[in-house]
């Protein structure tokens, strides 16, 4: 298939490019700048999804389009960080939408990045793509961006919204920034740690991601989340019995408000996901449970 990513340079975007690439698939890249993995035969064009019209030109000819770009969520979120999460992700995926209505031949699907967020914090409600969208900064985001994405089944495509969870992988993410401390005997629960952290190991959500693409009809909404989500102080637990490391050092709300603001919420919500859509389409997930996810990113090569 003819494909074209953005968000090609992020931590997803660079594991679901080289896998794709590796399946034989033809490759496009939209973005800031080109990622150090396009191979010599790969397009690239240069688009920057917060300030740049619609890239009608970069869209010619494509059959699918792959759309992960955003400002980077877990940061301090001043006033500043929110609009530019908010601006890239809802009018990044407007431009793109405005640039597929205005080619004459168009891609046949839109798989569009979203996040677990959309729920907002529900305690220990299981979540499955039915359940309701949530409150918050997070969840508006979510909503928005992908009201923006759904704009494309009026143009005839199928769009396949992809709700990752914390994504769990060596080279970028939750898990690199967790690890320095964990990795220091100085990592522990958040809180009292009874909030659901719903994750996925990195090549069950880039094979998700190649799943829904390869699928004739995969559309709607999709949990790319592992289908047994812990609560933070098992997850807590368990990192620490991989890297065989104490972690019983909790980190109170107040010192993560303080550190964080806002964001802080991010990491004290809870969210119980399960990926129903992925599991009754018959989506094989490589790695169910959190230990073995965790000993192949962390113990094997
Ligand atoms: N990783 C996770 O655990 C996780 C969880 C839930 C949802 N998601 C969502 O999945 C998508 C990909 O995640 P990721 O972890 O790969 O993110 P990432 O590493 O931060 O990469 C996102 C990419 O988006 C582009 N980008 C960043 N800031 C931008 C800005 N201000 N304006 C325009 N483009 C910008 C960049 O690509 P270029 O420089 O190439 O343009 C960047 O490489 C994101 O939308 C994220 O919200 C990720």
């Amino acid at each position: 298939m003819r494909v074209i990513l953005t968000g090609a340079s992020g931590f997803l975007g660079r594991a679901v490019g080289k896998r794709l690439a590796e399946a034989g698939h033809e490759l496009r890249v939209l973005g800031r700048r080109a990622p150090s993995w396009l191979r010599a035969g790969d397009g690239f064009h240069r688009w920057d999804a917060m300030r740049d019209a619609a890239p009608v030109k970069a869209l010619e000819g494509m059959e699918a389009v792959i759309h992960l770009a955003g400002e980077p969520v877990a940061q301090r979120w001043t006033q500043g960080a929110k609009q530019r999460i908010q601006q890239s992700r809802v009018e990044g995926t407007r431009a793109l939408v405005k640039a597929i209505s205005r080619l004459e031949a168009r891609p046949k699907v839109l798989v569009s990045a979203s996040a677990i967020g959309y729920y907002g914090d529900r305690g220990d409600e299981v979540l499955t793509e039915e359940s309701g969208r949530g409150d918050g900064f997070l969840a508006d985001v979510c909503v928005a961006w992908e009201q923006e994405a759904l704009k494309a089944e009026e143009l005839g495509l199928r769009v396949s919204r992809v709700r990752f969870g914390v994504v769990l992988g060596r080279e970028g993410g939750a898990l690199a920034k967790m690890l320095p401390a964990f990795r220091a005997g100085l990592g522990g629960p958040i809180g009292k740690g009874r909030q659901w952290m719903s994750w996925i190991h990195i090549a069950d959500a880039v094979g998700m991601v190649k799943f829904i693409l390869e699928t004739p009809g995969a559309g709607g909404a999709w949990n790319a989340t592992a289908p047994m989500p812990v609560r933070n102080a098992e997850f807590s637990h368990t990192l620490g019995r991989v890297l065989r490391r104490p972690a019983v050092l909790a980190v109170p709300r107040f010192v993560l408000g303080l550190a964080f603001g806002e964001m802080a919420g991010m990491l004290t919500g809870s969210q119980r996901v399960e990926p129903e859509a992925a599991l009754k389409a018959g989506f094989r997930l490589e790695y169910a449970e959190l230990e073995a996810a965790l000993k192949d990113l962390l113990t094997t090569r």
